[in-house]
């Protein structure tokens, strides 16, 4: 399917884009109008682009029905300054609840029964319940279009990054299991970023690693290893010499080469299996001269 913007209903466009681009963060963002008047409610365009200076950013739209804007937006062009509220899993039926069109004015806290809480910085509460909060200053407004479904970028800089001290691990980290974040999917789909969800991936580090190029061509062209076996072998900063490999498929292969005398195919999906188990167990440098062993 190949979709041209303009040349399917906005709103259809619209759920195409937001069930791609996804999982999104959620900013509950709470702001205060002129008046002082206290307004809560949920942008999931919405990210973290700088840390020096801490700069966040969320995009309340133009609505795509009748290209009025919202309240939030409206409220930051009085009052420059917010509060960015992050969402846990104990609160995401308030937080959509706090998403309703309520009138200009009506408080949402009251609403979705959240809780306010004085911030240090800014003169808009915060949310009691979220885990973590950003008081912001409003630095600049960015209109995207004058369109309905036309974003409007606030560029928030942080003042103050509240965290509850229970969800710091004995590591001092932010642990993502005590955070227990929601991210939001197209539709009505959310997703928990905690659990069985949750994976680590060995960074690369300063020295690159050798690339999937440099992977030999058997290996790389494999049935058995994936895309992401392949990225884990071309993370390695070198490969094992001859002398390893050599030593390798005498001690762990040596059986199986016998098996095998008279099926090279049959070695080569071995050896490929094996590794992908190797690769699995975390074991790379196993793997990669399990491999290497084929291609003596
Ligand atoms: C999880 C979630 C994320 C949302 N993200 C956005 C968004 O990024 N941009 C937007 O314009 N509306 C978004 N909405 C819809 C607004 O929250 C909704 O239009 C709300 O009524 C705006 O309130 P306000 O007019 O008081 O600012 C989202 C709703 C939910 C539930």
């Amino acid at each position: 399917m190949e979709i041209i913007p303009g040349s399917i209903p906005q709103s259809k466009f619209h759920g195409y884009l937001l069930g791609s681009v996804a999982p999104r963060p959620i900013a509950l963002v709470s702001t205060v109008d002129s008046e002082g008047n206290v307004n809560v409610s949920p942008y999931s365009f919405f990210n973290v682009f700088s840390s020096n200076p801490p700069i966040a950013i969320f995009s309340p739209a133009r609505r795509g029905r009748d290209n009025t804007t919202k309240h939030t937006l409206e409220n930051v062009r009085e009052v420059k300054e917010c509060v960015i509220n992050v969402v846990n899993y104990n609160m995401v039926q308030q937080t959509s609840l706090s998403s309703s069109e309520y009138a200009k004015g009506v408080n949402e806290f009251v609403k979705a029964g959240f809780t306010e809480q004085s911030s240090k910085t800014v003169s808009v509460p915060g949310v009691k319940e979220a885990p973590v909060k950003l008081e912001c200053r409003v630095k600049e407004i960015i209109e995207l279009g004058s369109e309905g479904g036309a974003g409007n970028l606030v560029i928030c800089e942080v003042l103050l990054l509240n965290i509850n001290d229970d969800v710091i691990n004995e590591n001092g980290h932010v642990d993502p299991n005590l955070m227990q974040l929601v991210g939001r999917m197209g539709g009505a789909w959310y997703n928990k970023a905690y659990g069985e969800a949750l994976f680590q991936v060995e960074k690369p580090g300063i020295v690159p690693g050798i690339g999937i190029d440099n992977i030999p061509v058997d290996i790389r062209n494999s049935t058995i290893l994936t895309g992401n076996d392949l990225g884990v072998l071309g993370n390695v900063k070198q490969i094992p010499d001859e002398t390893e490999v050599n030593e390798y498929k005498l001690i762990e292969l040596s059986d199986l080469f016998v098996e095998y005398e008279d099926d090279a195919n049959g070695l080569e999906l071995k050896i490929h299996e094996l590794a992908k188990q190797l690769i699995k167990s975390n074991k790379v440098e196993e793997a990669w001269k399990a491999l290497l062993t084929f291609n003596n």
